[in-house]
């Protein structure tokens, strides 16, 4: 089977610094791939270029087998970790908007069957993320869980193949998270999606992951911290719950220190 996305030898580079050196991925459709690291490691910057919103200065993206340009394509969606909403409409608009633009880039709006169409899509997609209920509210009437909820919604009534989350659920409580874990896996399984997701939280990566990636610098210069970027270090296959366990120790033993602490995950360090 040949990979739906295939990243070879893939340079990100600003300046004169290196962000990221040759890194080779092949992404099988379906799989739910992690990407930790610790932070300035290029997570973002690798969701860009899938995403097709930055161009590698190295190096192709086969979608499909085409080469990957400089455009976003409706196969790929994506949701980041806060913001990505807009605050100024209500759900059902958020999450018909994507319908309007692409349908009717001038105006963004849409009238008779085509409207009816797209209102229909946007709730069964707000039904889909447990949002039916609060279709007629605006974000700042939303909580953060909420809100990512919507987010997902307007990432998803694309249709895309390809699901990109760039620390989704990071600024959220550990209770809603593992609410979210819930979602984001029976979406997974319900729309047959690929997803890659960027996160902070190695327990988070190995939980809902059927293959990690950490990205680290493998070689320094403490005279020239931007001569290297980093690289795959860790890409794991996780077929059962002991490669879990057992990639979870290993990353965690190796990046844990340099990934920055999330408040939300971190144990206090006992006394005495
Ligand atoms: N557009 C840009 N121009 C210059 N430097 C950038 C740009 N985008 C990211 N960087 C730098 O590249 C490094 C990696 O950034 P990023 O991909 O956001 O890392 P991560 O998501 O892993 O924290 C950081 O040092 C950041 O400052
Ligand atoms: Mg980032």
């Amino acid at each position: 089977m040949s990979a739906l996305l295939s990243l070879s030898n893939i340079w990100v580079e600003y300046g004169d610094k290196i962000v990221i050196e040759n890194v080779d991925l092949d992404i099988e459709e379906g799989a739910f791939v992690s990407i930790v690291g610790p932070s300035g490691a290029g997570k973002s910057s690798l969701l860009r270029i899938i995403l097709g919103q930055e161009i590698p200065t190295r190096g192709t993206i086969l979608l499909d087998g085409q080469r990957l340009g400089g455009e976003c394509g409706p196969d790929r969606g994506v949701v980041f970790q806060r913001y990505s909403v807009f605050p100024h409409i209500s759900a059902l608009r958020n999450t018909m908007f994507g319908l309007e633009c692409e349908q009717a880039p001038l105006s963004a709006r849409l009238f008779g069957t085509a409207h009816k169409a797209a209102k229909a899509m946007a709730m069964e997609m707000l039904d889909a993320v447990g949002l039916a209920d609060s279709m007629h509210l605006y974000p700042a009437q939303m909580s953060g869980g909420m809100q990512q909820r919507l987010a997902i919604a307007q990432a998803l009534i694309k249709r895309p193949r390809i699901l990109l989350l760039d620390e989704p659920f990071g600024a959220l409580d550990p209770g809603i998270r593992a609410d979210m874990h819930a979602l984001i896996t029976r979406l997974w399984n319900d729309y047959a999606l690929t997803i890659i997701m960027v996160t902070h939280d190695i327990r988070e990566a190995f939980k809902l992951g059927t293959r990690v990636l950490a990205l680290d610098k493998r070689r320094h210069d403490p005279d020239a911290p931007h001569r290297f970027g980093a690289t795959a270090v860790y890409d794991l296959a996780l077929r059962n719950r002991k490669d879990r366990a057992a990639g979870e120790e290993l990353v965690a033993a190796s990046l844990t220190p340099k990934i920055d602490a999330n408040p939300n995950t971190k144990e206090s360090i006992g006394h005495g």
